[in-house]
Formats: structure tokens, C-alpha cells, sequence
């Protein structure tokens, strides 16, 4: 089974005074995702967006998928918000206290798709038990709170066992991978397994060597 692949372009990398041209951007270089990165200032130290801006620019950008990473210690009081923002994933971190399998129940039975992520301390084999019921699996390639950090090498390593454990279940759910993405490495993480790329940083400065490197990649 293989998924296509998609590039999710992460707002936080774009201009925060006109978000919604940002996500104008992305419609014109041809992509469908949209990747909103959600920061509480407790499980990581930084704030961002409230479901208030995801509802302004599934407004403003309706037919775009809306991609909603949350990086919350309590992501199950905010699930309904986000859905009815216009949120069309929503994945939640296995390392806070909460429960977790609950939550990610609660996404489907609110319409949306669920993910599941982990930072880049945290082992693969964690979140095996979820696997059966996520649509997507997020390896954080940096310790996440804040755009523009160098990717970690040793996700790789991780993106394969992930991509391993998949094959075993015989699951399909996406493999993303979030953080320090640029031209030079995307590549590999492809070849590795991921079908779900997000980039802030490089997509808004370097986006047109981006997507060919995608391009490049995919057609191996
Ligand atoms: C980090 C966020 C990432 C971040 C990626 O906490 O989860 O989505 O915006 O930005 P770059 O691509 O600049 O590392
Ligand atoms: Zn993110």
C-alpha cells in the first residue's frame, strides 16, 4: 500500500500578519495541505494559533486541508473547538498525561481524521498500541516549539522501524515527518517511508527547490 505523497506547509513559517496569503501561497504552488502548528506554553515552551485562525482561514480558504498539530498537555479539552473550526486532521502528542485513546476516538467521532505524535526522545514502539486507530503517525525531526531548528538524523532510523510496524499490522495510515526539513534531506526521509512532508521554514524561502526534491524522490 502506498499513500501519495503530500507536502503539508506549516503557517508558522509564514507571515503571521497575513496568514491567509500564506495559505494563498500554498494553493498556488499546487498543494492541498495546510499544516497548523497549535503551542499551549506548557508542553512546549512557545504560543501560536487557537482555533479562531484555523475558522478565518478554512474561511477564507475553504477547499484546503487543514492539517492541525497540537502541542497542548491538554489537547482532549480542545478537539471539539478544532473540528468546529474546520480543522480536517487533528493529531495529539503520546507524552502528556491524558487519555490518549480516548481522544483519538473523539476526532473520529467528530468527522475528522486523527494522528498520533512523538517528539524525537520518545521511541517508536510507544506508540504502537494507537497505530490501529490513527490515520497518521507525526515523528517530530526536532523538539517542537519553534520553527527553523536543525533536523535531528536520528528520526531516520525511526521513520523505518515506523514504516516496519505498519507493514507487520498491515495498517496505511500516513507517515509525517515535522521539523528542520529542507531540499538536501527530504529525500531520504522519503526513501525511508514518509508520504507526509512538512516544512515551514524552507516551503516559504525555499519552496520552488522543495517541491523539486519532492518531485525528485517520489519518482523513485
Ligand atoms: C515545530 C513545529 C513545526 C515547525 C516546522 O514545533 O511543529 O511544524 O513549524 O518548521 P521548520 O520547517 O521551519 O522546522
Ligand atoms: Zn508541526
Amino acid at each position: 500500500m502506498v499513500n501519495v505523497i503530500e507536502i503539508a506547509p506549516s503557517i508558522l513559517g509564514g507571515d503571521h500578519s497575513r496568514l491567509a496569503d500564506s495559505v494563498g501561497k500554498i494553493a498556488g504552488a499546487g498543494l492541498k495541505w495546510v499544516h497548523v502548528d497549535v503551542m499551549d506554553g506548557h508542553f512546549v515552551p512557545n504560543l501560536s494559533f487557537g482555533p479562531g485562525v484555523v475558522k478565518a482561514l478554512k474561511s477564507a480558504y475553504p477547499d484546503m486541508f487543514y492539517d492541525v498539530h497540537l502541542m497542548l498537555d491538554n489537547p482532549h479539552l480542545y478537539i471539539d473547538a478544532f473540528a468546529r473550526a474546520g480543522a480536517d486532521l487533528i493529531s495529539v502528542h503520546a507524552e502528556p498525561e491524558y487519555p490518549v485513546s480516548a481522544t483519538l476516538d473523539e476526532i473520529h467521532l467528530v468527522g475528522k481524521k486523527s494522528g498520533i505524535v512523538i517528539n524525537p526522545k520518545t521511541p517508536v514502539g510507544d506508540i504502537a498500541p494507537y497505530l490501529p486507530k490513527v490515520d497518521l503517525a507525526l515523528l517530530m525531526s526536532v523538539q517542537p516549539g519553534f520553527g527553523g531548528q536543525s533536523f535531528d538524523v536520528a528520526v531516520l532510523e525511526k521513520i523505518s522501524s515506523l514504516r516496519r510496524m505498519r507493514e507487520e499490522m498491515g495498517l496505511s495510515f500516513r507517515i509525517e515527518i515535522d521539523g528542520g526539513i529542507t531540499a538536501s534531506n527530504v529525500g531520504e526521509c522519503i526513501r525511508r517511508g514518509v508520504d507526509t512532508i512538512v516544512a515551514g521554514t524552507e516551503f516559504f524561502k525555499n519552496g520552488a527547490s522543495l517541491l523539486k526534491a519532492v518531485l525528485e524522490a517520489s519518482a523513485l
